[in-house]
């Protein structure tokens, strides 16, 4: 077996039954602190030190704890304010503050702020739609052999269309000679993360799991539900484990455990989504997720940092080290231009997000297209809802719907599957949806994914989940190795995005080397973070052209969608790529296809590549994600790939020789945190110190505290600062002086071979081999002549050109500002020693920061 991180799971595993002890919030009488603690530091102690009373461990979570403050003051942040006081204190030199203090060794912390939580929504409360008679059933004798076979006496079994359709023959979910098999759920568990259970259903008593069990919105052990509109767990839950009895219907996986976690019937803070999401992570093996942020086509949010950590801690540790697996609704919102990219729980690598369709295989008004639905099963719509288990005693539903009743089909499968192969991984689980998947016989964007020969559609995923090819997958599947991962650097564009039908392309080439040095073999998720400045969101679209010319509709234009902030630090998700080998040009093509008064600016974007490894036995595990992971992109990693290009067929220049970049990322090692602790070191364990990044190769100085020498003979100033950092300093001017005297040259050669470059000509094309060839004869998609390369570089040239603006030294800067600087590329052209300035200016040119960032304070610390 080749499941890593088996051994320190099977510890976890023997603790399990320890952490099983939440703490029990009431958020109505005090305030709490989630802090991420310095591996060794005692919470006791770092509770008795700052008048905090430590309340228990957070959830799974290795080194996280709770705090609280026996007050509930909601503009006051205990933490942030005791480590301003520090801040000062240090600014000042006073006595003694330079010593080590306790908040040092706070590496992340969050007051819980349930005033700050976006709405999360259940995805099954939709419009009613027609209900209709079917006509008389044809196969209905074929149905009740198969009840007598199964010894299924269950009342409203012959209305579970979903489970054996006598009317339209085809469509369900083919599990019934999965069962013939005995294969109905027997050891496996899933866990209904919604507003409750009722476990004294007499339809789902039998198979309550209590001990996976809490209510997070109550504090108590049952879930209950207890809200008079608390009836969608239970709902979703009888689809999946309904018992076979004589009571309502079955479940798909009618012998399985069923557990549950209520969140949905009060706000709660992110701490306690995070617990939940990993809430007896050793039994609970499938986590059934019906709901997210409102499917209003306006709404735009990712769960908070904490619980992304959980999804992530829950894949690495949960089920053993195989991985927890999270189900997901894909959302209703498709009649109101909403898309599952736009929400990200279901655009996380992590979630398997699951999409309808309805007894007659077409697709219903609500279920979202989206790039990053892998499957979709069935649900309401053509007449007729799911039927299920309803709140009661031997109480039963028969409009259970949206695609919150598609998710728990698929968790149902799944608990097929982990009885017959519970070796599956999390990445197994979602290779085998991929490949068994059918393809739905109807009109929609199919293309094919050659990789893997299955045609994929926005609309439907991969196709319809089929029980029985699932679970024969599974039977004798070999696991895949680990997962491996590349991140791009970040590509500066900063161009203005035309209205209309053209769009504004940027590519960027990955190379074989890059991947075997990221020890990737091939991909499954893809990931685009992006910053697109937009003074009407709606109006965007996103498309992302892989190597082999399959292309992902990232985002889509929505129509309701006013917001006046673009795309901030967004990441998208893309499972059309699944199986590809990702080696070559990667093109993302940003449009703005409303003409109005509404423009904007395509900043940057990254690319990150999720896949198989080559070679398991290297491979690393992914740290937790950090705040700000994405905040690194205001410095530029590597010079000579953060590019743009306009929509022409062009591409960046060639990342090889600059090993560096491959350095930091990530891969294989945990880079390890700096020597002294300090006081804003907040979570920068595991993020180069900035320096390092820049266009010189300054060995990476870590942040000292020594104090500094000069570097220079003394006619040089030292700036007040390290020996690295002067270093650092003298080095960038001596390379942007050298730059932009071998560029006042290329600028003189070239500028007569430029008339052919007007703006006016840019016309929307994909960007294509082809095209490239044309302009290029001899350099193929990989390998780039001189005579190419300068070529690209005169149209990028351009591209950075204001508007309108010829003047030399503008084109002179914003090339230069390509090479290294931080500086804005709109800046006054004339200011060329900006680009050293606002290098040097700590914490200058990133208004991305927020306020609070940790970063802008390190900047004034010593
Ligand atoms: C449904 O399951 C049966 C086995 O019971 C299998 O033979 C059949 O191929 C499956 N149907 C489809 C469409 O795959
Ligand atoms: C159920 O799971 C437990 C632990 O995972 C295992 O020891 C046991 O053999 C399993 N039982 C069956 C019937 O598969
Ligand atoms: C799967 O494995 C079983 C034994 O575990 C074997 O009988 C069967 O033939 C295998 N099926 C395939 C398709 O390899």
């Amino acid at each position: 077996m080749r499941v890593h991180g088996w051994l320190p799971s099977a510890l976890l595993l023997c603790l399990a039954g320890h952490s099983l002890a939440v703490y029990k919030p009431d958020y109505d009488a005090h305030d709490y602190y989630a802090v991420h603690l310095r591996s060794g530091q005692q919470p006791e102690h770092v509770a008795q030190q700052l008048d905090l009373h430590y309340e228990g461990p957070l959830g799974e979570l290795e080194d996280h704890y709770m705090f609280r403050r026996s007050t509930t003051e909601h503009a006051y942040d205990h933490i942030k304010s005791e480590k301003e006081a520090l801040r000062l204190r240090r600014r000042r030199r006073e006595a003694g503050a330079e010593e080590a203090h306790i908040l040092d060794h706070m590496l992340w912390t969050q007051k819980q702020d349930l005033a700050k939580r976006f709405k999360l929504e259940k995805r099954g409360v939709i419009p009613a739609w027609p209900r209709q008679d079917m006509p008389v059933p044809a196969l209905v004798q074929e149905g009740l052999q198969i009840a007598k076979e199964m010894s299924i006496s269950d009342p409203i079994f012959q209305e579970q269309w979903h489970l054996y359709n006598h009317v339209q023959p085809g469509h369900d979910i083919n599990v019934t000679g999965v069962w013939a098999q005995g294969v109905t759920g027997k050891n496996s568990t899933v866990c209904i993360v919604d507003d409750g259970l009722d476990m004294d259903s007499d339809d789902l008593k039998a198979n309550y799991f209590r001990e996976g069990s809490w209510d997070f919105n109550d504090q108590v052990q049952d879930p209950k539900p207890r809200l008079s509109d608390d009836h969608h767990g239970t709902r979703c839950a009888g689809e999946v484990c309904a018992a076979r009895n004589d009571v309502c219907g079955v479940g798909v996986a009618y012998d399985g455990k069923i557990s549950a976690c209520r969140i949905l019937s009060r706000v709660i803070s992110d701490a306690d989504e995070a617990i939940a999401m990993n809430y007896a992570y050793q039994q609970n093996q499938i986590y059934s997720c019906s709901w997210g942020p409102p499917d209003d086509g306006q709404s735009m949010e990712q769960p908070g940092l904490l619980i992304r950590r959980a999804m992530v801690n829950g894949i690495q540790k949960g089920r053993a080290g195989r991985g927890s697996i999270y189900v997901f609704a894909i959302g209703n919102g498709a009649a109101n231009d909403d898309n599952c990219n736009f929400d990200g729980y279901t655009n996380s690598i992590y979630s398997v997000s699951v999409g309808g369709i309805d007894r007659k295989g077409l697709h219903p008004y609500y279920s979202e297209k989206c790039s990053a639905q892998l499957v979709v099963t069935y649900s309401s719509g053509s007449g007729d809802a799911i039927h299920t288990t309803d709140v009661g005693k031997d109480k039963c539903y028969s409009n259970h719907g949206g695609t919150s009743a598609a998710g728990p089909l698929v968790a149902g499968i799944y608990a097929l599957m982990l009885e017959v192969n519970p070796d599956l991984t999390w990445r197994d689980i979602q290779w085998l949806t991929v490949l068994t998947a059918l393809k739905i016989d109807q009109e929609s964007d199919w293309m094919p994914n050659k990789a893997i020969g299955k045609d994929f559609s926005h609309q439907f995923g991969y196709g319809k989940a089929d029980a029985w090819a699932l679970v024969e997958g599974a039977r004798n599947w070999t696991n895949v190795k680990p997962q491996a991962w590349y991140y791009s650097p970040w590509m500066h564009v900063k161009h203005a995005i035309p209205q209309g039908d053209q769009g504004l392309a940027s590519s960027f080439e990955v190379t074989a080397d890059m991947l075997k040095q990221a020890n990737l073999e091939r991909l499954e998720h893809v990931t685009i973070t992006m910053n697109v400045e937009h003074t009407r969101r709606g109006d965007l679209s996103v498309e992302l052209k892989s190597p082999s010319g399959m292309v992902s509709h990232i985002a889509t234009h929505r129509r309701n969608d006013e917001w006046e902030g673009g795309y901030v630090d967004w990441t998208f998700m893309s499972v059309a790529h699944w199986g590809e080998p990702g080696i070559g040009t990667w093109t993302v093509i940003v449009k703005d296809t409303n003409v109005n008064d509404h423009e904007g600016k395509f900043t940057d974007w990254r690319l990150r590549l999720w896949g198989e490894s080559i070679d398991a036995s290297i491979q690393g595990v992914l740290p937790l994600p950090k705040e700000g992971d994405d905040d690194a992109h205001d410095i530029i990693t590597n010079p000579d790939v953060t590019t743009t290009s306009v929509a022409v067929p062009t591409e960046t220049g060639k990342p090889d020789g600059n090993p560096e970049d491959h350095q930091h990322r990530p891969v294989n090692s945990k880079p390890t945190s700096t020597s002294s602790p300090s006081l804003d070191e907040d979570e920068k364990e595991g993020k180069e110190p900035t320096t390092t990044s820049t266009p010189t190769a300054t060995p990476s100085p870590s942040p000292s505290t020594k104090p500094s020498s000069a570097l220079l003979p003394h006619i040089f100033p030292t700036f007040g600062v390290t020996r690295s950092t002067q270093a650092w300093i003298y080095g960038s001017i001596t390379l942007i002086i050298l730059f932009l005297l071998g560029l006042g040259t290329y600028w003189f050669v070239q500028r007569r071979k430029r008339s052919w470059l007007r703006r006016e000509d840019y016309t929307f094309e994909m960007v294509d081999h082809e095209g490239a060839a044309d302009e290029e004869p001899g350099a193929g998609a990989g390998t780039a002549n001189g005579k190419g390369r300068r070529k690209r570089a005169a149209r990028l040239y351009d591209a950075f050109a204001p508007a309108g603006s010829d003047d030399e030294e503008g084109d002179a800067f914003h090339v230069g500002s390509d090479t290294g600087s931080e500086s804005d590329g709109e800046e006054d052209s004339g200011e060329k020693k900006g680009l050293v300035g606002a290098r040097i200016g700590e914490g200058k040119g990133s208004d991305r920061y927020r306020d609070d960032d940790p970063r802008r304070e390190g900047a004034d610390v010593p």
